[in-house]
């Protein structure tokens, strides 16, 4: 039996929390809250008028100049007061360290906040210890959210500094102690060896970016490469599996079709999958920013 899909765009938002918050977003901006600081940068989708008056946003610890590409790293990042050189943000006791980036991000994805809960739900109710893969990993958000509550992970990226970014991030956290192992290798190459090897796993986290390289240089492209991974991903899944998510964003893809590829590897295996746009929700005004697109599949 072929997992249902739900044929409808199910939205999954993330409402400010003491960590973070999106204060205010319009003409192609938004501001927001990271921890103690606070963020003015680019938002294409921002195509509505502000609500604060300007004199909030010059508040902003930190500017990013406006290149006007969405995807260019061009661009800098301008101090209007003292800044921190790295922060804490808290969730829920994980600590996720932040820095200003050259590329305008912080090393933290707050929109993938709805997943961590829920792969967070799935570990506690299971009836034993999950084992779960993460690929395309970064920083390690997800790696901990999923540790904190007592699963095995495996953490792999392709970015030695965002690995060790991630043991900082595990260190800050007093999770030193958790079963996490620290993989730095192409996402492909990886999953491939680990059929060979025989592994399995429980739950599976994949959040590719639309073009990306490997350690040496190995070429992953989101349209070419996606359906044989989730295919090889398929096969990694034991006999008892729980969950596979999958995210994407900034790329001419629908989430329907992100859930017919996962439907299409996930063959016979029954459950459900949902498919939507992952939401981070203002604090004033009612708005929401659109970050991603996603899927994903359960057993039960
Ligand atoms: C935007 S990040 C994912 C964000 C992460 N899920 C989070 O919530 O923090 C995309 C990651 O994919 C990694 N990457 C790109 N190409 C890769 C490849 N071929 N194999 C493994 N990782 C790769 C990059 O190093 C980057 O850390």
């Amino acid at each position: 039996m072929n997992a249902s899909i739900t044929p409808s765009i199910t939205p999954l938002v993330t409402r400010p929390w003491d960590g973070y918050a999106l204060l205010d977003s319009g003409h192609g901006r938004k501001l927001e809250k990271y921890g103690k600081v606070t963020v003015d940068r680019p938002e294409p989708q921002a195509l509505w008028s502000p609500t604060l008056p300007q004199s909030e946003w010059d508040k902003a610890h930190a500017r990013f100049t406006n290149t006007g590409d969405e995807d260019g790293d061009s661009g800098k990042w301008v101090l209007n007061k003292d800044c921190p050189e790295s922060w804490e943000v808290n969730w829920e006791g994980v600590k996720f360290i932040c820095r200003l980036m050259s590329f305008r991000h912080m090393g933290l994805f707050p929109e993938q906040l709805t997943h961590w809960n829920w792969v967070s739900n799935k570990i506690k109710s299971a009836d034993r210890q999950l084992n779960i893969l993460n690929l395309f990993a970064y920083t390690g958000a997800a790696t901990l959210a999923a540790a904190k509550d007592g699963a095995q992970v495996t953490h792999l990226d392709a970015s030695k500094k965002a690995i060790q970014w991630g043991k900082d991030n595990q260190a800050a956290s007093g999770l030193t102690e958790a079963p996490i192992r620290w993989i730095c290798d192409d996402a492909k190459a990886f999953v491939a060896r680990e059929i060979r090897r025989g592994r399995k796993y429980d739950g599976i986290i994949l959040d590719p970016p639309k073009f990306g390289r490997g350690p040496d240089g190995e070429r992953w492209q989101i349209e070419e490469d996606l359906p044989d991974l989730l295919a090889n991903c398929a096969a990694l899944l034991s006999d008892t599996p729980s969950f596979m998510i999958l995210t994407a964003y900034a790329m001419r893809l629908s989430s329907v079709s992100l859930a017919a590829t996962l439907s299409d590897v996930l063959k016979d295996k029954g459950g459900k999958i949902d498919s939507g746009e992952l939401l981070i929700e203002q604090v004033n005004g009612n708005r929401f920013l659109s970050t991603s697109l996603f899927a994903r599949w359960e057993l039960k």
